[in-house]
């Protein structure tokens, strides 16, 4: 968002908490909590969404340099992401040629610009041909041309990266991206640094552990001495991005605008932003810098999360490292030990078997927004409730 859509939002917060206001969609979502235990909606949400759809990884800067790369093979497919020599975003299925062992493991910078593999040392090259075999007079019949890695689609767009796990899929981006690459410029989310990232198993359906990313109406409640001390409680502004949206939410500290002239503001130090991008990727952009959560399910009750920390710029010495480490450690602490710990013990209910209804209310309306994308996607559009 550039300055002018920023203070706007600011405009439109101000009022929100003078008036105690919220966006609301038009009624109550009505679920029933079958659909975080069924396993036949599971492996549809696995298949529809994890492997035919395309996924957001982040953005740009997680590979900023030729030869960066990261995996993951949480959705079932092991993957590997890197950035060539021509500066192109690939993807490859990372598995091997030669007996199907990962070539690249976890994340960096690829040394010497090749992948080699861990197993027998086979190399291949950024854009995935296969370079090196050792003791190749074991391999007369192969021929290295028709050995590379297999590409998957992989697209790069707004300072986003998209990933199809799928290597026959293509990925549509206009309708999954939709406006949000837009609405995200101005943040410079592209030029950040990554700090660093942490993957944390969770037991919880990936549904219902998103649901938490999509509302700020549990702050007070769940979070009453961290970020429900600095922000409003269920007051925020909601804008669809396509199959994607935006949530703003106002900081306490937002009512010092009110004795500032407009073209003085600095809206961005009184906002927080959360960013869907569907089916499984939350941004939250919040002070001076921004946080990234990737949810991957495992099965119906364990999901893994994957939580970022960029900022605008590496730190300057050891004691802003030392700051931010702090930092990092404190927001993986808060979610693990407030919102997880919550997660786990939610789960227990789903599990129980026991047949009840979820209730998703007008003042959740991110968290509708998800259950309705995902209907979409499934065929299976949720419940409303009537309205009275
Ligand atoms: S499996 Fe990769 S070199 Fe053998
Ligand atoms: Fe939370």
């Amino acid at each position: 968002m550039h300055a002018d859509a920023l203070a706007t939002e600011a405009e439109i917060l101000l009022d929100y908490v003078e008036r105690k206001a919220t966006c609301l969609d038009q009624a109550e979502m009505i679920l029933p909590n079958s659909i975080y235990r069924d396993p036949g909606q599971f492996a549809e949400e696995t298949r529809q969404l994890f492997r035919e759809h395309p996924l957001c990884v982040g953005p740009s800067c997680l590979l900023r340099e030729p030869g960066d790369y990261f995996t993951f093979d949480d959705t079932g497919v092991p993957v590997v992401l890197l950035r060539d020599r021509d500066r192109r975003v690939r993807a490859f299925l990372n598995v091997c040629s030669h007996r199907g062992a990962p070539v690249a493991v976890g994340s960096g910078q690829l040394p010497g610009g090749v992948m080699s593999c861990p197993y027998h040392a086979w190399t291949y090259t950024l854009e995935g041909r296969l370079r090196g075999i050792p003791g190749r007079e074991g391999f007369p019949n192969c021929d290295r041309a028709e050995l590379g890695l297999t590409p998957l689609p992989a697209v790069e767009r707004d300072g986003m990266i998209y990933v199809l796990v799928e290597p026959k899929g293509t990925i549509d981006l206009a309708a999954v991206q939709a406006d949000l690459g837009q609405d995200m410029a101005g943040f410079g989310l592209e030029d950040h640094h990554l700090f660093d990232t942490t993957r944390i198993p969770v037991r919880q359906n990936w549904k219902s552990l998103l649901e938490g990313y999509h509302e700020f109406y549990h702050f007070a409640a769940l979070h009453p001495n961290t970020i429900g001390a600095i922000s409003y409680n269920n007051i925020c502004h909601y804008r669809q991005l396509g199959p994607n949206h935006r949530l703003c939410a106002p900081k306490l500290t937002i009512a010092e605008l009110k004795d500032t002239p407009r073209d003085r503001w600095q809206p961005r130090n009184h906002l927080s932003f959360v960013y869907y991008a569907f089916p499984a990727t939350v941004f939250f952009v919040v002070e001076d810098h921004f946080q990234l959560w990737r949810v991957y399910p495992v099965d119906h009750c364990h999901s893994v999360v994957y939580q970022s920390l960029f900022l605008p710029r590496p730190p300057a010495d050891e004691a802003e490292e030392r700051h931010y480490r702090e930092f990092f450690e404190m927001i993986t602490r808060v979610v693990i030990e407030e919102d997880y710990w919550l997660g786990e013990r939610l789960q227990r209910g789903i599990d129980s078997g026991l047949e009840r209804n979820v209730i998703i209310g007008r003042n959740e309306i991110g968290v509708q927004n998800m259950h309705r994308q995902i209907g979409r996607v499934l065929g299976r559009p949720p419940q409303m409730a009537r309205v009275a």
